[in-house]
């Protein structure tokens, strides 16, 4: 019988395993489940007989790949697949997903919610600040960074966009204010938005001159990946610069030099929750488990990202 996998180390809600297995029975599948697997071993004893496997930010690597005879196809239940080796998975002429959009309106909310915390201080009390009229400069304009869009306009924030392959028309009829360039963008605005996959060209990318850039008061806000951040660059930025203010969800490896550097200034969240909801989880894994029915049924390959 056809076997589906979700290894998540970081689980789904209930009701989403839930839903994946429905669709997976329905298919006349069969679901097994690994959550919060702690040892790689366990990952590689799970895969060994599964035609398809749905994961979030779990490591899908060579050793994963040899582990898994009969694979297919993996989804990975969410956008960025920087966690899949996919050279590996073409070799082993195995199928890569994504789900895009579906959880994305989970991490604009979680943005908003941080920018909201950072600005009233973390509620202690102390009189804040507010969003209103503040310039929004979001960097890359995807999915997320669309939701992030929509929501601080409802803030009443002025909003500003750069992405490398989106055209400014677009940007514009959107209602944003399209920048040219990456440093322009640190330059214009009061709050920058991270919202960029880790690319060859990415990692690292976000440094210390971007932010010696950025007005005064600003705020850096990552929900995308720690690898794009020179987590040096920005510690040194923000010491040196003691207005600005770093919040992040995804917590980086000098995240006890942030703390003890920089105090109320800077923010981790303590493990990464931006698609962390359950209408995030349902809408990533419905729609992850939809795809693996329709690629080992139809043979559909819409989403695959290993072409
Ligand atoms: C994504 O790429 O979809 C997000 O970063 C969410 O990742 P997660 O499923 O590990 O929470």
């Amino acid at each position: 019988m056809t076997k589906v996998l979700i290894a998540t180390e970081k689980p789904f809600a209930a009701p989403a395993v839930a839903a994946i297995k429905d669709i997976v029975s329905k298919a006349g599948y069969e679901t097994v489940l690994l959550e919060k697997y702690t040892e790689k071993s366990q990952l590689l004893a799970a895969v060994a007989d599964v035609d398809a496997i749905i994961i979030r930010s779990d490591k899908i690597d060579k050793e994963v790949f040899d582990a898994a005879k009969n694979l297919k196809i993996v989804v990975r239940a969410g956008a960025g697949y920087d966690n899949v080796d996919l050279a590996e998975a073409t070799a082993h002429n195995v199928c890569v997903m994504n789900t895009p959009g579906q959880n994305s309106n989970a991490v604009a909310e979680l943005v908003m919610g941080l920018l909201v915390f950072n600005a009233r201080n973390q509620f202690n009390g102390k009189s804040g600040s507010e969003l209103k009229d503040k310039k929004m400069g979001i960097l890359a304009y995807g999915n997320v960074g669309r939701n992030v869009a929509r929501i601080a306009k409802g803030f009443g924030m002025e909003i500003f966009a750069y992405d490398a392959f989106v055209p400014a028309e677009a940007i514009k009829e959107s209602g944003a204010t399209p920048i040219a360039t990456v440093p322009e963008l640190f330059a214009t605005c009061d709050v920058i938005s991270l919202h960029a996959p880790a690319t060859p060209e990415t990692i690292k990318s976000i440094n210390y001159d971007l932010l010696m850039k950025m007005p005064k008061d600003a705020v850096l806000i990552n929900s995308a990946r720690k690898e794009i951040i020179d987590e040096e660059g920005v510690l040194k930025a923000l010491t040196e610069r003691t207005d600005l203010r770093y919040l992040t969800d995804i917590m980086p490896a000098n995240h006890e030099a942030m703390v003890a550097a920089l105090g109320d200034r800077y923010f981790s969240t303590p493990k990464k929750m931006g698609a962390q909801t359950g209408e995030a989880n349902n809408n990533a894994g419905i729609a992850a488990a939809n795809q693996i029915v329709d690629f080992i049924a139809n043979g559909v390959e819409k989403f695959r990202v290993n072409k």
